[in-house]
């Protein structure tokens, strides 16, 4: 499938990859590398017409080196993506492997596209810092005649999963303020819940993507993983500001999750 001209902004958002510093890494009995590759090739024909692949976050288990070369080695040559850190990752590791440095800003036909970044080191749950509240107020005041998608690897908002909902933004309450100010942010996309959640929080759509290895369990309170397959979301942006996304599970694999398994 090649690039429509249709003024529709494609994205792919892969989300917690969580790769090991092999191909034989298993995680929750899940070989992680292979799942990325599972949905990497389910999605070889789509990927051609994509304008952006959104990595948010999680790309490695444990932040290593290894992890993000083979991150590397596995993405199709040519596929553009931006990518933001986890709290499994390694920022600053991530800014010297990645082919490319972190993005900010992506602009695409009409929209702007922001990253932004939630991981705090040595912490699981997610903080935006006051410098990042702050660019993010100085990006939106200059992009206020654009339609806006946020990403960030923690959610904002509640997902009815109690010990997910621990781990949201702490200062959500912070960054809602902020966003009241602005009327052009169209949704936020976040990865770290391992679910394809979709609510709303100060106004906006707020969605979730699948993993691309094993995925927790919905309105579960204590951690629970669930035997749905690795799968990704797709966003389509289109030129009046509205958005299509949905979904979508790779299954078909002998690979079993290991329901035992009682953390990550
Ligand atoms: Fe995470």
């Amino acid at each position: 499938m090649q690039k429509l001209d249709d003024g529709v902004v494609r994205v792919i958002q892969l989300s917690d990859c969580h790769l090991g510093a092999d191909d034989r890494f298993t995680l929750a009995g899940i070989n992680t590398s292979q799942s990325f590759r599972r949905v990497l090739a389910r999605l070889e024909n789509q990927l051609p017409a994509c304008d952006l692949v959104a990595v948010t976050g999680d790309v490695a288990a444990d932040g290593e080196r290894a992890a993000y070369e083979l991150f590397e080695r596995a993405m199709p040559e040519g596929t553009p993506f931006a990518w933001l850190p986890g709290n499994h990752d390694n920022f600053s590791l991530m800014q010297g492997v990645m082919r490319q440095p972190f993005r900010r800003l992506v602009a695409l036909n009409g929209w702007v596209l922001i990253f932004l970044v939630s991981a705090v080191p040595g912490r699981v749950g997610g903080q935006l810092a006051d410098g990042e509240l702050a660019e993010l107020a100085q990006l939106l005041e200059n992009c206020r005649d654009r339609h806006v998608a946020l990403f960030v690897h923690h959610p904002p908002a509640e997902i009815n999963c109690h010990w997910l909902d621990q781990q949201r933004i702490a200062n959500h309450r912070a960054l809602a303020e902020l966003l009241a100010g602005f009327d052009q942010v169209r949704a936020l996309f976040s990865g770290h819940v391992h679910q394809g959640n979709a609510t709303r929080w100060a106004g906006i759509p707020v969605y979730s993507a699948p993993s691309t290895c094993f995925q927790f369990a919905p309105g579960s309170d204590e951690f629970d993983l669930c035997e749905q397959p690795p799968g990704y979301r797709w966003i389509h942006l289109r030129a009046d500001g509205a958005i299509d996304t949905g979904v979508e599970f790779v299954g078909g694999d002998a690979q079993q999750v290991d329901r035992h398994c009682i953390g990550y």
